[in-house]
Parts: C-alpha cells; sequence; structure tokens
C-alpha cells in the first residue's frame, strides 16, 4: 500500500513525536509513514526517541544556516528532496514564514495545547499556556489540531479536545493532563486523517 511520507519537526522531549511512533507501530497510523524527524534545538530528547524508532533525524540551526530565511530554504530542501507528503509539527518551536507555510498548504499540521482560539497565538507556547488558561480561570482547556497557515495558530482546525481543569492545578498538572487526555490522542488521529485525505487526493502529492 502506498503511504504519504510524514516529516515531525520538533525541538523538545518529543511525547507527541513518541505518541505518533507509537500509532504507527500499533497500526492506527497506516496511511502514512515517519520517513524523517528534524529539529532545531540540536539535542532534543526528540531525536534520541526517533533513533530508537529508526527514524532518520536532522538537526538543522537558523544559526547554522545564517538567517530565518536560510533556514527555511535549507528545510523545504530537506522535506521535498525526500518527498515528504505531510509536516506534521509537535512541539516544533519556530514561527514559519507565508512563503514556507503557502508552500506546503493543506500538507502541515500543528498541536496547540488550548482549545483555539483561546489562549493561542504569538506567545502562547509551552507552559505559558497554562499558564494564561489557570489565571484567567477557565474550568474546561483542553487541545487543538489544525492546518498550519500563516497566522501562528490560526489556520482551519481539524481535531479539538476537551479536558477539565481541577482545583488545585498547577501549569506543570495541567500541562500533564492536556498531553495525556487530548494531546497524544489527537494528534495521531488528526496525522492518519489527513494522510488519508492526501492519499485519495493525488493532485497533492510532490
Ligand atoms: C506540547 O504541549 C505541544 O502541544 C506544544 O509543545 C509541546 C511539545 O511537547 N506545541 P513534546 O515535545 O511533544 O513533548
Amino acid at each position: 500500500m502506498n503511504k504519504i511520507r510524514i516529516a515531525v519537526l520538533v525541538s523538545g522531549g518529543g511525547t507527541n513525536l513518541q505518541a505518533l511512533i507509537d500509532a504507527q507501530a500499533k497500526g492506527s497510523l497506516q496511511s502514512g509513514e515517519i520517513a524523517l524527524v528534524v529539529s532545531n534545538k540540536p539535542g532534543a530528547y526528540a531525536l534520541e526517541r526517533a533513533k530508537r524508532a529508526g527514524i532518520e533525524t536532522l538537526t538543522l540551526t537558523r544559526t547554522d544556516c545564517g538567517s530565518q530565511e536560510g533556514f527555511e530554504t535549507a528545510l523545504m530542501e530537506a522535506l521535498d528532496s525526500r518527498k515528504i507528503g505531510l509536516i506534521v509539527l509537535a512541539g516544533f518551536m519556530s514561527i514559519l514564514s507565508a512563503s514556507f507555510t503557502g508552500h506546503y498548504e493543506n500538507r502541515m499540521i500543528n498541536i496547540h495545547p488550548s482549545l483555539i482560539p483561546s489562549f493561542c497565538g504569538k506567545g502562547y507556547y509551552g507552559l505559558r499556556v497554562h499558564e494564561a488558561a489557570l489565571a484567567y480561570g477557565v474550568k474546561v482547556t483542553g487541545a487543538t489540531v489544525h492546518y498550519v497557515n500563516e497566522v501562528p495558530d490560526g489556520g482551519k482546525i481539524l481535531l479539538q479536545k476537551a479536558v477539565s481543569v481541577e482545583p488545585g492545578d498547577t501549569p506543570e498538572t495541567l500541562q500533564r493532563r492536556v498531553m495525556e487526555q487530548a494531546e497524544w490522542r489527537i494528534l495521531p488521529e488528526a496525522a492518519e486523517m489527513v494522510s488519508a485525505k492526501l492519499l485519495n487526493d493525488k493532485e497533492n502529492w510532490i
């Protein structure tokens, strides 16, 4: 069976990458295969997870490439030369330009740890998202998988899952619950959904 070649872009621990690797091993991710993991942070633990699963890894930093533009050109070349069909941003801490996101329109998705349009956009990343949710006092938060466009966290929503805020939550306990109950479930589900759609929609192939 043909599969969409997936690249996962990471910057950190890679628990969402791990959820994708596990889904592939279980067969719930079957329309796509993880062909490449790219980190913009040398030494990110996500790279270890990829190596352990036998997946090709690449580290590309803006400093090495001289500029954001140089970084994006090198990244695009790495992705396109490997015939990557779907890009999954899984804790990737870099905002990509409109020319990059436009090149991969409907072929790039991101996981964000809130129910968009709450607590999203520039400056809302990592623990800050959960700090903001607790400061506001919401009783329900969650995670969102969306297509990536030129607006940070602004693309069309694919999947969302709600998670309760519990009394006594800290940003850390809330982050963990959102990951366990939402992120690690809906990211592999969305990767399968979009891979299946791209397989059926051959004009979107590279
Ligand atoms: C996750 O909370 C994800 O939603 C956000 O960054 C975090 C990455 O965690 N975009 P990990 O590297 O997947 O463990």
